[in-house]
């Protein structure tokens, strides 16, 4: 097994992270770690997998224990900072003694102390099983790590109450620009502040919700500005797609673009939507496939980000009435893509963020200018 496809699969694993921490002689010793678990309750204990190259595994062997630091939310720079190597890791950090004496990170989430009661090897790396002799914990949410990147960790009871207050901001249960307080929200959907909160913090990332200074929350009006930046910025990223990518797309890449239009010119019939989420959904995964055809992660996520799904629902969910028209112009988008002419793909790129401008438009003047 090649060992950087092994990196990458395995770091779907997400994990909380750590910082492994000890003392020898009159030195202190730390280095994040991600691989430590606990093992048995009775008695209680740990494992921590620590590389044998680096200089807190000795440091471990040497003193017989260590201290798991959890770290939580928004330590991500602590980790940074006691994953590379350096006289000095512990510099501007907050550090106390522990009941075994080791030296304890103040701020992490939780503390556990454990003494080494036997060492496994395992390749390059050292288990070091601990017998807890001391554990404490705070209040707060952890760290996470999963592919390379840290995180943060989220309920899933909490994205369920976003994506209810989610529905309730699309289907238009709140007029346009009025407040959104905190306690209203929580009171309709049933939860508590903090779930309420989370769903309001993930809304205003989507841009449902802004915050105002005097009003707190609100419900961000779509207009036409707003309609006509988003589908601007898409056209912009498309056409930049097309420039990068049409002259090195494969067969097999058209195959899967045109079965994605498929799809979604199924969903349209006649001038009517059949199924408005299904073809959202199928119009969204083909312009995602689209953009991804120019290979850079970078630009899908910019993609994801522009938040063309919620000016989509809130403006064309407001009616079944549709047009052919939207279907046509896409179906000379993929047939420029299929047939490698830059120009005929441009043109229903283009043709395409016009119709969908002026249909918002028309969708929004119907309904005072703003929904
Ligand atoms: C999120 C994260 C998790 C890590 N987990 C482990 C681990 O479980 N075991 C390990 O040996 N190294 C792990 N490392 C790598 C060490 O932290 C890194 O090699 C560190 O530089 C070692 O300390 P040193 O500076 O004393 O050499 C991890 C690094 C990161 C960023």
């Amino acid at each position: 097994m090649d060992a950087a496809h092994f990196r990458h699969v395995v770091g779907h694993l997400a994990s909380g992270v750590t910082v492994i921490t000890t003392d020898a002689g009159d030195l202190r010793y730390g280095m994040t770690a991600s691989s430590v678990t606990s093992l048995s309750a009775d008695p209680p204990m740990m494992l921590a997998c620590l590389n044998n190259a680096v200089p807190t595994a000795e440091a471990v062997t040497a003193s017989g224990r260590y201290a798991v630091n959890v770290l939580g939310d928004g330590q991500g720079e602590l980790a940074r900072q006691f994953a590379s190597p350096s006289p000095d890791k512990f510099r501007g950090v907050a550090v106390h003694p522990g009941t075994l004496g080791l030296p304890l990170l103040s701020d992490a989430l939780a503390h556990i102390e454990c003494e080494v009661v036997e060492r496994v090897t395992g390749g390059t790396h050292t288990i070091f099983l601990g017998h807890v002799r001391s554990a404490t914990a705070g209040n707060g949410q952890p760290l996470t790590y999963f592919r390379g990147g840290f995180g943060r960790f989220a309920f899933a009871k909490d994205d369920e109450v976003y994506g209810r207050a989610r529905e309730l901001v699309l289907s238009r249960a709140y007029p346009a620009d009025t407040a959104l307080p905190l306690e209203d929200l929580a009171a309709r959907l049933e939860v508590d502040d903090a779930a309420a909160f989370y769903a309001l913090t993930r809304l205003s990332s989507d841009g449902l919700v802004r915050r105002d200074a005097d009003r707190g929350y609100v419900i961000a009006p779509l207009d036409v500005r707003t309609s006509d930046e988003t589908f601007d910025a898409r056209l912009a990223v498309e056409l930049g797609v097309l420039a990068l990518a049409l002259d090195h797309v494969t067969d097999d890449e058209v195959a899967e673009l045109n079965r994605r239009f498929d799809t979604m010119a199924a969903l349209l019939v006649g001038e009517r939507f059949v199924d408005f989420h299904g073809y959202l959904d199928a119009n969204y995964a083909m312009h995602e496939y689209l953009v991804s055809l120019a290979g850079n992660p970078l630009l899908t996520n910019t993609f994801g980000r522009l938040g063309i799904k919620n000016v989509m629902t809130r403006s064309f969910g407001v009616t079944p009435e549709t047009s052919q028209k939207f279907v046509e112009a896409q179906g000379r988008l993929v047939h420029g893509v299929a047939t490698r002419n830059p120009d005929a793909a441009r043109r229903g790129a283009v043709e395409y963020c016009e119709l969908a401008k002026e249909r918002v438009r028309e969708i929004l003047t119907s309904n005072g200018g703003r929904i």
